[in-house]
C-alpha cells in the first residue's frame, strides 16, 4: 500500500496517532440522544429480533479475537446476554452446536481472513444468523454476513493492528448499548455510556501525549527476554492483546494470564528478570489487583502498572484517563500499543512488516 505516512516514520506510529479521529468516525451519526440509544441500521435486526437473542458468540482471529473478548464482556454487562468469544479457526473445526437463538458475530479488520470466512460459511450452512464487524468495506466477510457494522478505522497498513482494535472495541460498545436498550438497560445507564463514548477521542489524545514517558519505559524493558501480562475480567483481554502486540512487533516472548490464576502456576516464574505488566483499572477489582502485585513484589518481580492512579506496589505506573468502568478497556490498550512500538523501535525491528507475518491470512 502507498498511503501517505503524514510525517511519521512508520505506519504503526501513524495509525496509533490516528485513533482519536478514528473513534470519532465510528461514533458519528450513530448516537440517538433522545432515547439514549444508538442507530445501527446495517445490523438488519429489528427490536423483536434483538430481544429474541439468547446468546452471543463472537468469532475472530488474533487481535480481532481479543476485541471480541472485550465485546463479549460489554454485551454481558450492558445487555445481560450470555456472550463469549472464540478463535474462528477453532470454532470451524470442532463441529460446534449451531443454535438458532444465538447471534453469531464475525470480527475482522480485513474482512478477508480465511478462517473467519470459513466459519461464517459453515454457520450459514447451518441456518445461523451472522453479523460482521469489519473494517474493509465490501470485503468477503462483510458480503457474506447477514448484516453488521463497519468500524470506519480507515486504511490500516501496518501488519500490527492498532486503530482497528480500538475502533472494533468501540463498535462493540455501540452494539452492546443497542442490545441493552432493547432489553433492561435504563435510559440513565444508556446516557452514562453515551457520555463515556463521547469522551473517548479527547481522552485518547491525552493518553498519546504521554508518549515520551512510555518511550522511556520501553527503553528500560527492551532487554527483557520475556514479559508477563496480567489482568482480571475487564483487564484480562487487554493483557492478552498487549502481549500479542509486544510479541509480534518486538519478538520478545510474552504471556498473558488472568491475575487470579497467578497462584495456580505462573508465580513460579517470577524473578527479577521477568517483568510483569499489570492492568489495574479503578473498578471493583482494584484491591484484588493490588494483592496480585504484592505477591509479585514479594518475589522481587518488577512491575509496570497501567492504571487510573499511581500504584504503590508497582515500579512504574502509566496513568490512563478514567472513563465508565465498562469502557475502560478501550483506553487501557493504547499505552500498551505505544509500549510495543517503542520496544520494537529500541530493538531496531521491522515495525510495519514483522518477520513471518502477513497483514491478512487469506489461506488455511
Ligand atoms: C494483529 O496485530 C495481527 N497481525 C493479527 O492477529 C490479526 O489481527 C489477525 O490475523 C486477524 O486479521 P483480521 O482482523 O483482518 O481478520
Amino acid at each position: 500500500a502507498s498511503y501517505d505516512m503524514g510525517g511519521h516514520d512508520t505506519y504503526m506510529h501513524k495509525e496509533i496517532h490516528e485513533q482519536a479521529e478514528a473513534v470519532d468516525r465510528v461514533l458519528r451519526g450513530r448516537i440517538d440522544d433522545r432515547f439514549s440509544t444508538v442507530h445501527l441500521g446495517g445490523l438488519n435486526l429489528d427490536a423483536r429480533d434483538a430481544r429474541a437473542v439468547r446468546r452471543v458468540k463472537i468469532l475472530g482471529c488474533g487481535t480481532s479475537y481479543h476485541a471480541g473478548q472485550i465485546g463479549a464482556q460489554m454485551i454481558e454487562e450492558l445487555a445481560r446476554i450470555p456472550a463469549d468469544a472464540e478463535p474462528a479457526s477453532e470454532f470451524r473445526y470442532r463441529n460446534a452446536v449451531v443454535d438458532p437463538d444465538t447471534l453469531y458475530i464475525a470480527v475482522s479488520q480485513s474482512g478477508e481472513t480465511y478462517d473467519v470466512l470459513a466459519a461464517v460459511q459453515e454457520l450459514k450452512r447451518k441456518g445461523a444468523r451472522v453479523l460482521g464487524i469489519v473494517n474493509v468495506v465490501g470485503s468477503a466477510i462483510a458480503r457474506e454476513a447477514d448484516g453488521g457494522m463497519y468500524v470506519h478505522a480507515g486504511p490500516e497498513v501496518c501488519v500490527v493492528s492498532t486503530k482497528c482494535f480500538t475502533n472494533t472495541c468501540v463498535a462493540f460498545a455501540l452494539l452492546a448499548l443497542h442490545l441493552g436498550r432493547t432489553r433492561d438497560l435504563s435510559v440513565r445507564d444508556g446516557k452514562r455510556i453515551i457520555e463515556g463514548l463521547r469522551k473517548l477521542p479527547r481522552q485518547i489524545s491525552e493518553m498519546l501525549e504521554q508518549e515520551e514517558d512510555v518511550k522511556q519505559l520501553a527503553a528500560q524493558y527492551a532487554d527483557a527476554r520475556s514479559m508477563l501480562f496480567i489482568g482480571r475480567v475487564r483487564g484480562y483481554p487487554v493483557a492478552r492483546e498487549a502481549s500479542l502486540k509486544l510479541k509480534e512487533v518486538s519478538y520478545i516472548h510474552a504471556e498473558a494470564y488472568p491475575a487470579s490464576e497467578l497462584k495456580h502456576g505462573p508465580l513460579a516464574l517470577i524473578e527479577p528478570a521477568l517483568p510483569t505488566v499489570a492492568i489495574v483499572p479503578d473498578d471493583d477489582l482494584l484491591e484484588k489487583n493490588r494483592a496480585a502485585m504484592e505477591e509479585i513484589k514479594a518475589r522481587s518481580g518488577q512491575i509496570l502498572a497501567v492504571a487510573h492512579q499511581e500504584q504503590e506496589k508497582a515500579d512504574h505506573t502509566i496513568v490512563v484517563p478514567k472513563n465508565e468502568d465498562e469502557l475502560d478497556p478501550i483506553l487501557m490498550g493504547i499505552p500498551l500499543q505505544l509500549l510495543a512500538y517503542h520496544t520494537a523501535l529500541a530493538l531496531g525491528r521491522d515495525i510495519d512488516k514483522p518477520r513471518n507475518l502477513a497483514k491478512s491470512v487469506t489461506v488455511e
